[in-house]
This record gives C-alpha cells, sequence and structure tokens, in this order.
C-alpha cells in the first residue's frame, strides 16, 4: 500500500469514530512535549480528533480523551510522563477517560515495558513512525474495548494530507523533513525518528501557499536537520518529484520568498556543518527570511566536539559566524549548549564560555547533559559528576544572562518591525508581538492590529521581553 492509500484508510476510521460519537459532546486534552517538531505532530493529532467530533479543553480532569504526545531527548521528560501518569490514574478511575500516549519516547522499549507494567489502565500507545494510523488505534480500542499498542521501527515514510488543526491563526509551522542521519554522539532522536527524509518540494509549496490564502503571515521551517533537506534524495539518487527546480534548502527558501502573503519566513534546526554558501546568500537576498539564525553550538571545545560526532571545530564554528555576519546585514543569532558531556574538562567547558561571549548570542537555549540510553555517549566512561555538570551550568547561564541583559540595551529607542500575535497573557490590556530577531515586546494597542506587521518604539527592556509603544500602524 502506498501512504496516499494508508492515510484514506485512516479517514474512513475518523469518519467511523465521528458515527460512534455523535451527540456525545466529546472532550479531549492533548499534552506536548519536546520540540516545534512535536507540536507539529500534535497539531496533527487534533485534527485528527476534531474531525472524530471531539473537542479541545484545557483541564485534564474533565477529558474524555487524554492524550500525550511524548518527547525524551532529556531525562526529564521521563518523570513529567510518570507523574502525570500517576495523576491520571484517579481520572481514569473516576471518569472511565480512554487515556493514550504516542510520541518519541514510545519508541523506547524500556519505557513502553515500564506502561504496560505499571500504569496498565492506557488505552493505546503509538510510535513515531505511527502517528498517521492514530484514528485506526483509537477506533478499536473504543469497540474491542482491549489496549492497543502500535509502535514499530522502520526508516520511516512521509504521509501527506494528515488532517491538521492549528494552534495560531497567524503563525505556523510546516514540517519539510524528518528524521535524522546525524548520529550525534548523546542524542537520542536518530533511535526514535529514524532516517532522514524530505518531503516533496511541491508538497511543502502548496501547504505554504494554503497558509497564505488563509491569512497567515509568519511560517517556520521544521526538521532536525533542515538544511540537509533533500541531500540524502541528491546523494543517493532517491526519486523525488521534481517541482520549479527545487533540489536544495536553498532553493526551497527561495521558492517559498515569492509566496505572496507570508511575510517572514524561520527554519529551525540547521545544522553549521551544513550551513553553505548558498543558504546565506538566500537568507540575505530576501527581507522575508528572518535575520535570526539559530545555529547549535552544542559545545566550544573542539575535543568535546569531536567526541559529540558534530563534524566541526570550534574555529569552523566561529568562522561560519564571521562569514555569515558579514555577508547577513541585521543578523541575530541563538543557539543550543549542553554542558558536562562526559570528559568535559574545565578547559573544554572555558572553551565554550569563550565562544558564548565571542558570538554574543540573542538567545541560547542550555542543557545539561543527559545520559540516554542506547546512545554511544551513554557508554563513555569519563561521565561528570552531577555536581560539577550544575555548577557549570549555573556560571553559563550566568554568562548568558549578563550578555541578553547588555545585548537589550541595544533595542532601546529603536524602532522596530512586530508580527502583532494576540493579547498578553499577563495583560488584556496589553498586546504582544515579536521582532524580527523573535523577541518578545509587550506594548498597549488596538485589537485590530493582531495579525498585521506594525512599527513599534522599544521604551524599556525587562530580560525576557521588550515594552514598546506603537509608533507607526
Ligand atoms: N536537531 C537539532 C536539535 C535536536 S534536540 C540540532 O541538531 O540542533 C534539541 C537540543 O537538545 C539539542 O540541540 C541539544 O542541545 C539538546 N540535547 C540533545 N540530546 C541531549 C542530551 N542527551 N542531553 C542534554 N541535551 C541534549
Ligand atoms: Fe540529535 Fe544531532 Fe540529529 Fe540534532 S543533528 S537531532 S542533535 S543527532
Ligand atoms: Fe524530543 Fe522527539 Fe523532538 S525526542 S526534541 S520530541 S524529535
Amino acid at each position: 500500500m502506498n501512504t496516499q492509500t494508508d492515510v484514506q484508510k485512516q479517514k474512513e476510521y475518523i469518519e467511523k469514530i465521528k458515527k460512534l460519537n455523535q451527540g456525545k459532546n466529546l472532550k479531549y486534552n492533548i499534552f506536548t512535549m519536546g520540540c516545534q517538531l512535536n507540536e507539529n505532530d500534535s497539531e496533527k493529532l487534533s485534527g485528527m480528533l476534531e474531525q472524530m467530533g471531539y473537542s479541545k479543553i484545557e483541564d485534564i480532569k474533565q477529558a474524555d480523551l487524554a492524550l500525550f504526545n511524548t518527547c525524551c531527548v532529556r531525562e526529564n521528560a521521563e518523570d513529567k510522563l510518570f507523574g502525570k501518569l500517576g495523576e491520571l490514574k484517579k481520572v481514569k478511575e473516576e471518569k472511565g477517560s480512554i487515556i493514550a500516549i504516542g510520541g518519541c519516547m514510545m519508541q523506547e522499549k524500556h519505557i513502553t515495558d515500564k506502561i504496560k507494567e505499571s500504569y496498565s489502565f492506557v488505552d493505546v500507545i503509538f510510535g513515531t513512525h505511527t502517528l498517521y494510523r492514530f484514528p485506526e488505534d483509537l477506533y478499536k480500542a473504543l469497540i474491542e474495548n482491549k489496549k492497543q499498542e502500535d509502535i514499530i521501527d522502520i526508516e520511516g515514510k512521509i504521509y501527506e494530507d494528515i488532517p491538521i488543526k492549528r494552534d495560531s491563526k497567524i503563525k505556523a509551522s510546516v514540517t519539510i523533513m524528518n528524521g535524522c542521519n546525524n548520529f550525534c554522539t548523546y542524542c537520542i532522536v536518530p533511535y526514535v525518528r529514524g532516517r532522514e527524509r524530505s518531503r516533496n518540494p511541491k508538497d511543502i509549496i502548496k501547504e505554504v501557499k494554503e497558509l497564505a490564502e488563509s491569512g497567515y503571515k509568519e511560517i517556520t521551517l521544521l526538521g532536525q536537520n533542515v538544511n540537509s533537506y533533500l541531500r540524502v534524495e541528491r546523494e543517493k539518487n532517491i526519486e523525488f518529484e521534481k517541482y520549479k527546480g527545487i533540489d536544495s534548502f536553498a532553493k526551497l527558501l527561495k521558492e517559498i520568498t515569492k509566496i505572496e502573503g507570508i511575510e517572514r519566513i524561520r527554519f529551525v534546526s540547521p545544522h553549521p556543518k551544513d550551513f553553505t554558501d548558498d543558504v546565506i546568500e538566500a537568507i540575505s537576498s530576501s527581507p522575508k527570511i528572518c535575520k535570526l539564525i539559530h545555529l547549535p553550538l552544542q559545545s566550544g571545545s573542539s575535543k568535546v566536539l569531536k567526541e559529540m560526532n558534530r563534524k566541526y571545530t570550534k574555529e569552523q564554528y566561529l568562522e561560519l559566524v564571521e562569514k555569515m555576519k558579514k555577508q547577513i546585514p541585521n543578523l541575530t543569532l541563538s543557539t543550543d549548549i549542553i554542558v558536562g558531556f562526559p570528559g568535559e574538562t574545565e578547559e573544554d567547558f572555558e572553551d565554550t564560555l569563550d565562544v558564548v561571549r565571542k558570538v554574543n548570542f540573542e538567545q541560547v537555549y542550555m542543557f545539561i547533559y543527559s545520559r540516554r540510553v542506547g546512545t554511544p555517549a551513554d557508554k563513555m566512561e569519563n561521565q561528570i559528576p552531577e555536581e560539577i555538570k550544575h555548577k557549570r551550568f549555573d556560571r553559563l547561564k550566568e554568562l548568558v544572562e549578563s550578555g541578553i541583559e547588555k545585548n537589550n540595551q541595544k533595542y532601546i529607542n529603536t524602532i522596530q518591525k512586530i508580527l502583532v500575535e494576540g493579547e498578553s497573557k499577563t495583560s488584556k490590556e496589553m498586546l504582544t508581538g515579536r521582532t524580527d530577531s523573535n523577541k518578545v515586546v509587550i506594548f498597549e494597542g488596538d485589537k485590530n492590529l493582531i495579525g498585521k506587521i506594525i512599527e513599534v518604539k522599544i521604551i524599556s527592556e525587562h530580560m525576557w521581553y521588550l515594552k514598546g509603544e506603537v509608533s507607526k500602524t
């Protein structure tokens, strides 16, 4: 069966559940952990559920169906899931809700074993490769009143036309590729998401055009390694549907900039080793492509980077940053950093701090190294004691925060273009939006500005957000 027929078959299950649910006014709650790819998957699960007649609620205790979309990139995600499951046991007993768990963590056998053993009230378990099959699994759980476990370990396929219910009406995520072939030694993602595979350019362009027609202003292109888009297909001569000559990430970006209505384009995550000149050129030549680029560093030590299998050195990273700064006016950078990778010495850690000082990042996502079962780094003998990891993390955090505070000063009294996203969460009187560099800006303004790009003068900075006043609409 091809993937189109597979998805078609699932639409029949959606219809069957819709009939079962008729007149029942059923509610679902979805809890998403992890990265933007997982959030985009959750939008697809929501799309399926809404077509089945479920409507979304925030209070999990009131849900007829509680769905978890899990992440396993670090250990704290596991603690979170098992904590939630403990809570849910009561809800299950009182209300008889259906409990379903999907996502990356379900691709790990030691986790599904634990669920089956200690949390046997869970009704449906599905993995990353079987997300599209959720309607069938749910239908069987409902009709047969039997636990469903639907997990497969394959390289992975691309499924198009899965229903989707997006969280925002202004900005949208578009997954352009799935899986990862990089096997950084600390990372579980390649094992739970399968091999790198890209969507056809035609399907991506169609999706972005539809978003533009529905009024979306900003899109974020998603993938574990977006700048290797279609690389496997090119290298291994795997056939893909040719469309407007697009055979690389740079060409995809250029084609998307031509779509009228889309005013901002972002992408995460690129890999420094694949940041080719054509991508830099595409970014600098279009005002629509945001000049905040996320460029994951992971470590500033060439020795640690080698152990991590990142395929670049400290010097190569810094050279790339210099080249980008020269060629992309108004460039800002964000990054991911792991502290306490096995064998990281004080000197290695100093190298990380050195890169942070030199680059002057707009935002740094900092993580304490977490051992992941099945990855090469988990088997390395020179693991760093927790106490040292935490101390280094605190030192890095201090440096990053003082950098952000200093950096925020450059915004004061400048006019920034803001995409207005909605009312501020903390005060209904205020609106919130983001700069090109993805900084949150809060300001007073009329609700009809929501969804528009307007000019705002920045008047003060508050570490994680800026305050402004509307200068021109
Ligand atoms: N594909 C992306 C990011 C994937 S995971 C990339 O290559 O940049 C997001 C971030 O989680 C990573 O960038 C890394 O900083 C962090 N991470 C991944 N595995 C980790 C681990 N075992 N411990 C701590 N942080 C980890
Ligand atoms: Fe993980 Fe590395 Fe792949 Fe990113 S590139 S998902 S960090 S293996
Ligand atoms: Fe987590 Fe899976 Fe994303 S492991 S970071 S949700 S790809």
